[in-house]
């Protein structure tokens, strides 16, 4: 695993955004799984700026969303309106080459991604340590499932809504198997708030962290800012 400290999320963003481009110049049919969450927006403002600028075009690139809200009040609070607000209707990427989740068949998910092949994951972390809405003692074997969010996700996702009722209760997520089969995952943890989970991560296996399964994988980029650095002080 490698760990690349940053100064700020802009940093990180350009980074990531130039591996991506990089990525898709080589291999025009790229497969991206991506995150919603405010840890991937500079890494998605950064691919807008490459594709206006003309130095990629996302035409033949396929996306798997991780996870999606189950019983959303308005569509405007929905991963899928995020993404398209945040990446898609900005770049030329063909609305059928995006995917999310879907509650009434969530193995389906599994199947579709197994066949296409993630070339490259996005992920965030939460401060509890979950990726996607994989949440504490969820089992490593997990593939793509409905999941109750915990209190504190529903607390920190709150921010988005406009009020902390309206934060669905449940989600629907790739597993943390599912996860583990991209090619190559990037996990991005800026603030304070992420920096115990991080701890708990660099700290190995454990099913309290569910990201710590990424200590399995043979290609794993982790972009800390300095206030996410368990090395720290
Ligand atoms: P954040 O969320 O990027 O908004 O901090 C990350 C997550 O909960 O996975």
């Amino acid at each position: 695993m490698k760990i690349l400290l940053k100064n700020n999320k802009e940093e990180i963003g350009k980074e990531i955004a130039s591996r991506i481009v990089e990525l898709i110049n080589k291999k025009p049919n790229t497969v991206l799984g991506l995150a919603t969450g405010s840890s991937p927006i500079t890494t998605y403002k950064e691919l807008i700026k490459a594709y206006k600028e003309k130095k990629v075009s996302f035409k033949y690139v396929t996306t798997f969303n991780l996870d999606e809200y189950v019983g959303y009040k308005r569509e405007k609070d929905s991963y899928k309106y995020f993404m398209h607000h945040n990446l898609f209707d900005e770049i030329d990427i063909k609305d059928v080459n995006t995917h999310f989740p879907d509650a009434t068949n969530p193995l389906a998910y599994d199947k579709e991604i197994e066949l296409k092949e993630i070339d490259f994951q996005v992920l965030g972390i939460g401060a509890d340590g979950h990726i996607g809405f994989n949440e504490p003692m969820i089992s490593f074997d997990s593939k793509t499932h409905i999941t109750k969010l915990t209190k504190q996700t529903i607390s920190d996702n709150s921010q988005y809504f406009e009020s902390i009722d309206a934060v669905p209760k449940e989600a629907v997520t790739m597993g943390l198997s599912t996860i583990m089969k991209a090619k190559e995952i990037v996990l991005i943890a800026t603030g304070k708030n992420k920096r115990s989970a991080i701890k708990a991560l660099l700290a190995g296996e454990s099913k309290e962290c569910p990201a710590s399964i990424l200590n399995r994988h043979p290609n794993v980029t982790i972009y800390l800012d300095k206030d996410a650095d368990p090395r720290e002080n």
